[in-house]
């Protein structure tokens, strides 16, 4: 069984209505389980030997109706060993948890087949969200498999294109408004409230966030129960950032795990109000109102789940780093050419990141890291066009080609 638990003033409340956060103080709420039923589930060992994938962890997870789960396959992504790039960058082991491996190309997916499930089992008719981009794609899919209609509120400009066409193609209401995601997050948490016929699936659902931290069972399981020494992850609305550290606190917990790793939140210089409370030692966040960045999907300056971010940095002894525009779009070629994984802006903030920690001595060279790829470089193909140089068009002849080749080196 589970309930849900306000982090603040610790009120529960049963899964029967629909509450997206505290009603008695409007903190976040975080989904508890009653672990001593868990454990007692998970004895059997028959969950451990199957592939991974969210629903590998249904008994994790709080759907009453397995019958209702919207699924299409999310999950088991790939954990890259980097070792070209690792000892470039100067540490023993480095892996990449590619996320762009999930249906719809991003980490969303996985707290997308949670939450439009909860959609069904609460009956609701729609679902929506704010989006810089990758929520709305992932909501868009899942909606559309479950039969539910969707509404997506976006940003009018900077959403990268490869996001939009997919909210498109899966026949989601896209409503540009002419803001920022903050802006599109506070009128769909107001709407949310007003009309009960829409379900609201961005991360300051608690549900959304237990199909997310199943990230943070994959990691140690692929790693055969040895979690890294230091995790690294991109933090927008701070939605992922809680998600992975409640997964592996809850791993913990049920000794399926020995150790935690430190979480090292990543933001970039032009929207980290997270970071930088992190950096003055602040117990709040100042949000920032004007944020920007080239990575349109953490473009955001006042993340919904800052607290929750704050307590997975401070409670793993972990950190919170900036990367300029610059480190990010060098990372992302990097991880590119080196290794043959092209990820997208944001995710390639977490590379960068780790290149600059290991430089300051932050993250030791014996040490083991895991950096999460949350989204395919594919979603956003203009900018990694925007900074590279451009290609010279030659005549369509072999000798002109041959010359534009050039001598190899
Ligand atoms: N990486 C990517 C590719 C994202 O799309 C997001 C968030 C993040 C990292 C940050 O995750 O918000 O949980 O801290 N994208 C949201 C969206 C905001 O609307 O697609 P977070």
């Amino acid at each position: 069984m589970f309930h849900l638990e306000c982090i603040g003033c610790h009120e529960k409340f049963g899964g029967e209505k629909v509450i997206y956060v505290c009603e008695r103080c409007g903190d976040l709420l975080d989904v508890k389980y009653d672990y001593l039923e868990l454990e007692s589930k998970l004895r059997s060992k028959e969950w451990e030997k199957q592939p991974l994938s969210v629903w590998k962890y249904k008994d994790f997870l709080p759907i009453l109706d397995l019958s209702k789960v919207v699924s299409l396959g999310e999950g088991g992504t790939r954990l890259y060993e980097c070792s070209r790039l690792g000892r470039r960058l100067g540490v023993k082991k480095l892996y990449v948890k590619n996320e762009g491996d999930n249906p719809t190309g991003s980490f969303k997916d996985r707290g997308m087949t949670v939450g439009v499930t909860k959609a069904l089992e609460y009956g609701r008719k729609a679902v929506l969200c704010a989006s810089t981009g990758n929520t709305s794609a992932s909501l868009a899919a899942y909606a559309a498999k479950a039969g539910l209609r969707c509404v997506v509120v976006v940003p009018s400009k900077k959403i990268a294109r490869g996001k939009l066409v997919q909210a498109v193609a899966y026949g989601a209401q896209l409503i540009p408004v002419k803001g920022g995601f903050d802006d599109a997050l506070k009128i769909v948490l107001k709407l949310s409230q007003a009309r009960k016929d829409l379900y609201l699936l961005n991360s300051i659902n608690p549900y959304r966030i237990e199909g997310q931290k199943t990230l943070a069972y994959e990691i140690a399981d692929g790693l055969r129960g040895r979690p890294p020494d230091k995790v690294f992850i991109p933090v927008g609305n701070a939605g992922n950032i809680s998600a992975l550290w409640k997964g592996f606190k809850e791993y913990r917990r049920l000794n399926l795990i020995d150790s935690l790793p430190q979480t090292i939140g990543i933001q970039a210089v032009g929207a980290a109000p997270i970071a930088e409370a992190v950096k003055s030692g602040s117990e709040t966040v100042k949000p920032k109102s004007h944020p920007e960045t080239v990575a349109t999907a953490i473009r955001i300056g006042s993340p919904v789940s800052w607290k929750k971010a704050l307590q997975a940095i401070w409670e793993s002894r972990g950190t919170a780093e900036t990367v300029t525009d610059g480190e990010i779009m060098e990372a992302q070629r990097m991880l590119a050419s080196q290794e043959g994984l092209f990820v997208e802006p944001a995710s390639a903030s977490t590379i960068a990141g780790l290149k600059k920690l290991v430089e300051e001595g932050v993250v030791g060279r014996d040490e083991e890291v895991v950096c999460i790829a949350t989204g395919h470089g594919l979603k956003d193909p203009d900018t990694p066009l925007k900074f590279s140089e451009k290609a010279e068009e030659v005549e369509a002849e072999v000798e002109a080609v041959e010359k534009a080749i050039g001598v190899l080196r």
